[in-house]
């Protein structure tokens, strides 16, 4: 069967080597363009952008897994969330760095004044200081070092950076008058966070736990 296929595949040793590489692609591209001159006229702002996009875009992936494992019942995805997971913070200081850079020449006090000047610089900073210690938490000792609970509490932050990220676009993009993209990933956010509170509420979670204990205990 298709899903049966589908979580040998997410569980063999391959799956994570070939998900890092992927997910350095669009890294690897950006290089390549800006080596090659080949980012348009104004590569400096190109690079802020695209890797804002991917910031975005990674968040979305990351948030997809726990509706697509529960969905599916693909429960080998959850192995590959906390590489995802790092690569939302490895977008972001990507981001960052080249803001800091191509922006404002990494002078510090100018930074320093810039954030809390423009507030859709203040709401992405925001964003990237709360997903910092949900990076520094992604390794096996923070977790047990933490407790389940706490961690998975601390974790939840991602809701809202994902509110933030939109926020931020949004903003960038009232200059400009210039929504549709926005419009869309507020869409798919909205869907996944909405899709959790579905989750949660509606005791969903509960059988689906109980479902797999059954199949746990089948497979012992
Ligand atoms: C999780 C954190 C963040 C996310 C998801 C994010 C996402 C984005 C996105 C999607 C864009 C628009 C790209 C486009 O137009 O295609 C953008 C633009 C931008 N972001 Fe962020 N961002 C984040 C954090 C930050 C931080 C920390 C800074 C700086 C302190 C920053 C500064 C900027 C700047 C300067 C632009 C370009 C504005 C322009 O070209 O007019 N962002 N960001």
């Amino acid at each position: 069967m298709l899903r049966d296929r589908l979580n040998r595949g997410l569980l063999s040793g391959a799956a994570k080597p070939l998900l890092f590489a992927v997910c350095l692609l669009p890294f690897c591209w950006l290089v390549y363009g800006a080596v090659a001159d080949q980012l348009g006229a104004n590569p400096a702002e190109a690079l802020i952008r695209a890797t804002g996009d991917w910031t975005l875009r990674m968040l979305c992936v990351v948030l997809a897994v726990t509706p697509l494992r529960v969905s599916f019942r693909l429960p080998g995805l959850a192995r590959l969330r906390r590489m995802l997971g790092l690569y939302v913070y490895f977008y972001a200081v990507l981001h960052l760095l080249c803001y800091a850079w191509f922006d404002m020449g990494f002078d510090w006090q100018e930074i320093a004044r810039d954030i809390p000047k423009r507030p859709f610089i203040l709401v992405g900073f925001t964003a990237i200081v709360l997903l910092t210690p949900l990076a520094a938490t992604s390794w096996n000792r923070a977790i047990r070092w933490l407790g389940g609970p706490r961690w998975q509490a601390l974790h939840r932050l991602v809701y809202a950076v994902a509110v933030l990220a939109v926020l931020h676009f949004f903003w960038m993009r009232a200059g400009k008058n210039d929504f549709a993209e926005v419009y869309l990933y507020a869409a798919l956010l909205g869907s996944l966070l909405g899709w959790r509170l579905w989750y949660a509420l509606s005791g969903e979670r509960r059988r689906t736990t109980v479902a797999y204990a059954r199949v746990d205990q089948r497979a012992r």
